[in-house]
């Protein structure tokens, strides 16, 4: 499923209302079967854009394009539905539920929404990111990178057809940086459209089609 976003724009302001940031109109797709990533300087808009594209920011202008759905033309409880079905999302920060075990974690979209998956791919995903040992624990104790590495998971677990991720390998070595770049680039030749933001130098290795962003504008 393709993702297109086209002339989104958002203004952050300030409590006196003056303007504090500006995301300039923005137009790219997020072609199926590639991997697109998004590169800037920090406070350059990225996040904003991505939380965007995933149909959890409102933008003021423009429209975000998943397949054949507009994405804010639906009501919110459909565009949850929409996304928990089609979009795997890997936030920046930390996302885990700490009173909840690692599985429960992973399998919070998808239970949320009865939506299915295979116990095989759960399988798979909690050995190929190294949290067999950990799938029963609390995710209360995890470090920063195993919780990164549980996200990650979850984002994946349903099969979506659109992956956007926030600098997934953010927290990590290099050992499981190169782990969820190879497992983002293998759902990326099944099908699924990947939008990553990253800093990551070796993030870029991975990328078909690299945007840039500067001061809030797509360049
Ligand atoms: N909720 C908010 N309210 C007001 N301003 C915000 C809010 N979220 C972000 N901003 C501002 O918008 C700008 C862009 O933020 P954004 O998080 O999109 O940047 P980014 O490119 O993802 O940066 P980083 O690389 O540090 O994650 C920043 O200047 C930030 O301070
Ligand atoms: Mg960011």
């Amino acid at each position: 499923m393709k993702l297109i976003a086209d002339k989104v724009g958002y203004q952050y302001f300030r409590k006196d209302k003056k303007l504090l940031f500006e995301l300039q109109e923005t137009s790219f797709e997020a072609k199926e079967g590639k991997i697109t990533e998004i590169v800037g300087h920090s406070g350059s808009g990225k996040s904003t854009l991505l939380n965007i594209c995933a149909g959890l920011l409102t933008p003021s202008s423009g429209k975000i394009i998943a397949g054949d759905t507009s994405l804010y033309d639906l009501s919110d409880e459909a565009r949850s539905k929409f996304r928990n079905k089609n979009i795997g999302i890997i936030p920046q920060g930390q996302s885990v539920l700490k009173h909840l075990t690692v599985t429960e974690n992973i399998l919070l979209p998808v239970s949320m929404y009865g939506i299915e998956y295979s116990v095989e791919l759960l399988d798979e995903l909690i050995e190929k990111l190294g949290l067999k040992k950990l799938a029963g624990e609390s995710a209360g104790g995890l470090s920063g990178g195993e919780m990164r590495r549980v996200a990650i998971a979850r984002a994946l677990v349903g099969k979506p057809e659109i992956i956007l991720a926030d600098e997934p390998t953010g927290d990590l070595d290099s050992d499981n940086r190169k782990l969820v770049l190879t497992s983002l680039k293998e759902i990326a030749d099944a099908g699924a459209a990947v939008l990553m933001v990253t800093h990551d130098k070796e993030a870029e290795e991975y990328a078909d089609e690299i945007l840039r962003m500067d001061g809030g504008r797509l360049i």
